[in-house]
């Protein structure tokens, strides 16, 4: 009943806000230092103008496509997310089944709180895609890439912009640690969802279950110094001669980087700025599409573009398309979606997604995803 009044991702993260203590919102929903990319994201998705062509008006548009060379049933991947399970007490299990349902890839983190055997195990016939934050210590890297094979997963995706964890002001008043800092605030918080806790305290311990039992980087707040903190190219190259399979880099910001990547042997690139979590003031990604589309066709004809950070709505999904993205990222909706109704709520933040999609494309007169083209988009001035 709940999710059936949410007509909209907007709908979703409202009632999202109230079913959680308050500091696991604001670990979810904020963003790095003043926030400005956070809300920058949003401000380049309003800048979208979509443009119909009316006498290519079609009733029943298909959003299926490839991603990676194998089907999805739309251009949707779902982003990792560390702490799933903060969000709801069924995690990054209740998310991979749901992607699994609706025919698109999910990646899981390495920070996530469930294991790559039990998440693969909770999504039999899905694409499931695994995270890499590379560490230092290298060995500690080949054991997630020796994962990711053991359980089936089909590319690993690099993750590039966090040399240090950006900092979230509400999370340092917040006091926000694994377990909780007990300030006031956050007494307050848990105090109010009885059942958020009480879910929480009769499943499993909150650990990063991606490492074994016992290692220090299952703890919180060891992060930092344990990753690599000089990534480049060749680390990209190198892990793709180690997996052997499809290789993404995320969090690019720049033609020139995209190039090096692709360059290096990466198969796909996403631009994003972490959803506005990392450095702030970063460019949103939707502004980067055109150009970075432009200069990775020109060095590969197969590598894709992928853009994260903000989309919020189907219509954003065909505003990327059309300026040259294969696909995008979702990651806070599909939390909302899952603080609001576990994983029949992540259904539903995908449901929505598509349907929002399938009207825009009827309504701009695409019938299908190769039909977008620029000609459709067009970011306004303001
Ligand atoms: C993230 N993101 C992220 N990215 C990553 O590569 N590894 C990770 O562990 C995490 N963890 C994480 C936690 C939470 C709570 C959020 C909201 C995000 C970033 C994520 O993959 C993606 O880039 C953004 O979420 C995209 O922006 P939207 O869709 O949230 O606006």
């Amino acid at each position: 009943r709940r999710l059936a009044r949410c007509l909209s991702i907007d709908d979703l993260e409202e009632r999202a806000r109230r079913r959680v203590p308050a500091a696991v919102w604001d670990y979810v929903a904020g963003g790095s230092e003043a926030e400005v990319s956070l809300a920058r994201n949003r401000a380049a998705y309003d800048r979208v103008e979509l443009r119909p062509t009316t006498f290519g008006q079609v009733p029943e548009p298909s959003t299926a496509t490839t991603i990676l060379g194998r089907p999805a049933a739309a251009p949707v991947v779902l982003a990792p997310t560390g702490y799933t399970r903060l969000s709801h007490h069924t995690g990054e299990r209740a998310v991979a089944a749901s992607a699994a349902g609706a025919g698109l890839p999910y990646t899981l983190s390495t920070y996530a709180t469930a294991s790559a055997a039990d998440v693969a195990d909770a999504s039999p016939g899905g694409r499931n895609w695994f995270q890499l934050y590379v560490m230092k210590d290298r060995a500690v890297t080949a054991e997630h890439v020796a994962q990711a094979r053991e359980h089936g997963y089909e590319a690993l995706m690099i993750t590039v912009d966090t040399t240090v964890t950006g900092l979230k002001r509400k999370d340092v008043r917040n006091g926000f640690a694994i377990p909780p800092a007990l300030t006031a605030r956050t007494l307050a918080g848990l105090a109010r969802h009885p059942g958020w806790v009480s879910n929480i305290l009769t499943t499993e311990p909150l650990r990063f279950a991606t490492f074994p039992e016992g290692s220090p980087y299952g703890r919180w707040g060891m992060s930092n110094e344990l990753r690599e903190q000089t990534l480049r190219p060749a680390d990209v190259a190198g892990i793709k001669e180690q997996w052997g399979g499809p290789v993404v880099v995320k969090g690019i910001l720049s033609v020139g980087d995209a190039v090096a990547c692709v360059e290096a042997g990466a198969d796909a690139v996403v631009l994003s700025n972490h959803g506005g979590r990392q450095l702030d003031r970063s460019p949103a990604p939707l502004e980067l599409v055109a150009p970075v589309a432009e200069a990775v066709a020109k060095v590969s004809g197969t590598a894709e573009v992928y853009v994260d950070s903000g989309v919020r709505h189907g219509g954003d999904v065909v505003a990327a398309l059309g300026l040259g993205a294969r696909a995008v990222l979702v990651g806070r909706p599909y939390l909302y979606g899952l603080m609001v109704g576990g994983q029949r709520g992540v259904d539903k933040t995908l449901a929505l997604l598509v349907a929002e999609m399938r009207r825009t494309m009827c309504l701009l007169g695409t019938p299908d995803v190769d039909s977008i083209t620029g000609e459709h988009v067009r970011l306004r001035d303001s």
